[in-house]
């Protein structure tokens, strides 16, 4: 049987969450305790995607520092030499834990989440006073020269945060700023979409906020990270690279390890595409199944390409709803 091999792994330890934002599209908080992997099931993961050849592993949430399990499970990565990006609101993040995390010889990058361009803003969204926590987190791994990534989440009221937002994080040797609109609500209950409609950021917006972003990388370089809104030039050019590669839509985006072990693609939140419980095995059989999912996401590409004709997309949400309409 061949398999195929991963290269990197985005596993989301845990889904609860000690904030409970309003646009989590996984819908994180402290109620989301069901269905989680054990600490030896994920070492066993560890184990066996470092046997197969892995090199790099996100380790996100939900937030990962609601696992008691959390540095126990760190050591494990940092015993097998599997480097790693540590992804945190922040909020729980004191002294002890950053030197901690700072120890590791295999943390690559540490991730963290902003959600408007000053505390107030931030908090009216995710209900806690993590801002401040998150910036302290920046300047002391910053510090340390130890790169960092703050996704900077914003809703429609904030879209015009951008640049403000950047001149925050602009000051640090080794930081990137990914600005995120929010295009949609993931999994959220139908009361909480409906509660929250009015941060999504319609898609007539994303020409300008495009536009704008791409004044501003020249303004501040090397502090804007990846945009995830699209246009058409720009996907032409992601499916034209990876056309002749018979796996290309895994190649840009990662296989996902959700918390109940289920080992899936990284973008759907309510996801058809499952291969099998990781921690059974985190081998993917390279039978007609995989095959079928593939050429789902090839077709979900073509569609996203055309779509992009009329204007600017934001490429994951239109991924997730195209495979959420494909039959399992
Ligand atoms: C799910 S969190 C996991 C790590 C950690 N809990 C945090 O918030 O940084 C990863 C990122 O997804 C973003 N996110 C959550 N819901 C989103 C949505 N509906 N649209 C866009 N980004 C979203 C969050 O703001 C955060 O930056
Ligand atoms: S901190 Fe992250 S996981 Fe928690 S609710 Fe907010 S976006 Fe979701």
């Amino acid at each position: 049987m061949d398999y195929y091999r991963l290269n990197s792994l985005y596993i989301e330890v845990t889904h609860a969450c000690n904030q409970h934002c309003r646009h989590c599209y996984l819908d994180g908080g402290i109620h989301k305790k069901v269905e989680e992997m054990s600490t030896e099931q994920i070492k066993h993961i560890f184990t066996e995607f470092k046997a197969q050849g892995g090199r790099y592993v996100i380790f996100t949430g939900g937030e990962p520092l609601m696992r008691s399990d959390v540095f126990e499970l760190l050591d494990c990565l940092e015993a097998l030499n599997l480097r790693f990006t540590f992804a945190s609101n922040s909020l729980g993040m004191n002294k002890e834990r950053l030197e901690k995390l700072a120890s590791y010889h295999c943390l690559e990058e540490y991730f963290t989440s902003i959600l408007g361009s000053t505390a107030e803003k931030h908090k009216a969204i995710c209900g806690k006073d993590s801002f401040d926590a998150a910036i302290n987190a920046v300047s002391f791994f910053d510090k340390k020269g130890i790169p960092t990534f703050v996704q900077a989440t914003l809703c429609n009221d904030y879209i015009d945060d951008t640049e403000d937002i950047l001149k925050l994080f602009s000051g640090f040797q080794n930081c990137s700023v990914k600005i995120t609109p929010i295009a949609s609500l993931g999994c959220k209950s139908e009361t909480e979409k409906e509660e929250n409609k009015n941060l999504i950021v319609p898609c007539e917006c994303f020409g300008d906020f495009h536009k704008k972003l791409n004044e501003l990388c020249e303004k501040y370089p090397n502090c804007v990270g990846d945009d995830n809104i699209y246009c058409h030039e720009q996907i032409k050019e992601m499916i034209n690279e990876y056309r002749e590669n018979p796996f290309y839509s895994l190649c840009w985006h990662s296989v996902c390890v959700r918390p109940n072990g289920d080992l899936s693609f990284s973008y759907n939140m309510i996801n058809p595409c499952v291969f099998g419980k990781a921690y059974e095995s985190i081998k993917i059989p390279m039978n007609e199944k995989f095959f079928e999912y593939i050429e789902a996401l090839k077709k979900a590409d073509e569609y996203i390409l055309e779509k992009s004709l009329y204007g600017e997309v934001e490429y994951d949400t239109e991924v997730d709803n195209y495979l959420r309409s494909v039959p399992k």
